[in-house]
């Protein structure tokens, strides 16, 4: 039976196996108090954006190639109606655009689900234009190490992080989820780029449109899943992502009413799982640490839902306060305790922007004390 020396030995020279402890046998009545029920899945947020500029080709690999289970595109649309991998449709915060003379005619302000946003937009360049882009880091205050790759990676169309999957699977022997999210999907149907189409087209193209395929798609907003599940015929399991506050644009019903017992039982019929914010899970007391677990994951079980919260980062100024190291924001505090203790909460995965620290995480939580 591993201990917790062998976890942290396999955990660093073997990042790339997940449930390395299932694998060797490690009986369940041995695992900590309240074990997942399945190993949970490592989702790579962004890619591994602790390590390189999100949503690039470079950040999703490195994620795979760490031992994540899923690598997660955002996905927005071009004016062409590609649909590409970028956080949110303003594209000024993670590529050169700012510094692009041809471009700069293209800054102006829009409203996006009703807040006024100025930048530069996707859906303002058609994807011939945005390929002339180069992705940049962020949070370059915090993340100054990924700025070495500022200029480097094009913007991928989710096309080729499917393609990018296929050829990992391959090359690592082992499946590669993707876990797109939609963002923002009523604002892009109004301009008359829905994301629902070029989805599920993209995803029937590579056989990947059934129950079991090696993908999970989510939403902050329910009545895109409900649609993607009622009107597209998309057989994927589908996340619902929600928030500690408000709910989904233009819907009347806030995030907290989705989340009670009779309104989780309403979200199965479409969903298979959420992905709260995580302080929903264990929210955090006034003085910044960590509280005491919700019953969020139970309820969520009880419905029939799995429970993938996010976002885990390993650098102090995300943390609680009890689990940071010094007092440099950017250095890493003690990320792996962060993980383990939400994990034995029972939930089913989590996204992580160092996905080799939360497959280490999930080992740990595995292994007996
Ligand atoms: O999709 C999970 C998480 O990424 C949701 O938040 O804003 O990082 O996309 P965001
Ligand atoms: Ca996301």
């Amino acid at each position: 039976m591993a201990d917790r020396r062998q976890v942290l030995r396999l955990g660093a020279l073997a990042a790339g196996a997940p449930a390395v402890l299932t694998a060797a046998g490690a009986p369940a009545a041995a695992a900590p108090p309240r074990p997942p029920r399945r190993p949970a899945l490592v989702i790579g947020h962004r890619g591994a954006s602790g390590y390189r500029p999100e949503h690039t080709l470079a950040s999703y690999e490195l994620a795979a190639r760490m031992g994540a289970d899923f690598i997660e595109p955002d996905l927005v649309a071009t004016k062409d109606h590609v649909l590409v991998a970028r956080h949110e449709p303003e594209i000024g915060g993670t590529t050169d655009v700012a510094s692009r003379p041809e471009f700069a005619s293209r800054r102006r302000t829009v409203e996006i689900d009703g807040v006024p946003v100025t930048g530069w937009f996707t859906h303002d360049f058609t994807l011939a234009e945005l390929k002339t882009l180069r992705a940049t880091e962020r949070i370059p205050a915090v993340r100054q190490h990924n700025t070495l790759y500022d200029g480097l990676f094009p913007v991928p169309t989710f096309q080729e992080v499917l393609r990018l999957r296929e050829r990992l699977c391959r090359e690592l022997g082992r499946e590669i989820g993707v876990y797109p999210e939609t963002k923002h999907p009523t604002y892009f149907r109004r301009l008359g780029l829905d994301l629902e189409t070029p989805l599920v087209q993209a995803l029937r193209r590579r056989g990947l449109n059934r129950r079991d395929a090696p993908v999970l798609v989510q939403s902050f907003e329910a009545a895109n899943l409900r649609s993607l599940h009622d009107d597209f015929r998309l057989r994927v399991p589908l996340i619902f992502l929600t928030s500690a506050t408000g709910g989904p644009y233009g819907d009347p019903q806030s995030y907290a009413e989705y989340l009670t017992p009779a309104g989780l039982r309403e979200l199965a019929r479409y969903t298979d799982g959420i992905g709260p914010e995580k302080g929903q899970v264990i929210p955090r007391k006034a003085d910044g640490t960590l509280g005491t677990p919700t019953g969020l994951v139970a309820d969520a079980h009880a419905a029939g839902l799995r429970v993938m919260p996010y976002t885990f980062r390993a650098e102090n100024q995300f943390l609680p306060a009890e689990l940071r190291s010094g007092t440099d924001p950017a250095a890493y505090g003690r990320a792996l305790d962060e993980q383990v203790t939400f994990l034995r909460t029972g939930i089913d995965g989590f996204f992580t922007d160092q996905p080799d620290i939360g497959v280490l995480a999930r080992d740990l939580a595995l292994a007996p004390a």
